[in-house]
């Protein structure tokens, strides 16, 4: 009976904190710090600027120091069909980043975040976000995740040569990972 309160107390927080946005899978519900300079992307969700976003972000955890070694990966979600004409057809994701190896770097920033950093700068190399200006405009999601993996993992690199229309689902699939252990996002209007 406890066992069962307790259960559903904990789906429940799981669902009320998501860090992904609606209806993405795979879900995340651990929060990843993503700071762009002095912006932090929180709460999940928040409205930045493409200026904002032209540099990688610092990302880190603030509850706990995570000990292993990581991909990261930041996708659009809201790529317009065609550019002249976004309803032509349905939004596309796009890959603006993939980089391997992240680990703790054993150092806190001054809000007290544990940083994570990566020798690595691929295999997908960041992009800033620049999202087209449409009329009406419509706002990107660029959602961030950090996954856990062991020391046999290497990138399916078939499944990230193209970006556009980069399939998550399929790459968790083809190189075995299960949720994110992290997550984030926000959002950028052309
Ligand atoms: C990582 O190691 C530190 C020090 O041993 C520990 O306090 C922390 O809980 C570990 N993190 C996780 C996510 O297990
Ligand atoms: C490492 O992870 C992969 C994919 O999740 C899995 O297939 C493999 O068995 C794991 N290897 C070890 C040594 O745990």
């Amino acid at each position: 009976m406890l066992k069962s309160i307790v259960a559903s107390v904990l789906v429940f927080v799981g669902l009320a904190h998501s860090e992904t946005p609606p209806g993405f899978t795979p879900e995340a519900v651990a929060h990843l710090d993503v700071i762009f300079g002095t912006k932090a992307v929180s709460p999940p969700g928040t409205s930045l600027t493409k200026a904002d976003t032209q540099k990688q972000p610092t990302i880190g955890t603030s509850d706990t120091i995570l000990n292993g070694t990581y991909p990261w990966l930041m996708m659009d979600l809201d790529v317009p069909a065609s550019f002249t004409n976004p309803s032509a057809g349905p939004r596309r994701t796009n890959l603006h980043a993939m980089i391997t190896g992240f680990k703790s770097t054993g150092q806190k920033t001054e809000t007290g975040i544990n940083t994570l950093t990566s020798t690595a700068t691929g295999p997908v190399k960041y992009v800033g976000p620049a999202p087209p200006a449409e009329t009406p405009p419509h706002a990107h999601r660029y959602v961030e995740l950090l996954f856990e993996t062991n020391a046999t993992f290497t990138v399916p690199q078939s499944y990230v040569q193209q970006t556009l229309g980069f399939d998550l689902q399929a790459f968790v699939q083809k190189a075995g990972l299960a949720p994110p252990v992290r997550g984030n996002w926000f959002n950028v209007t052309g």
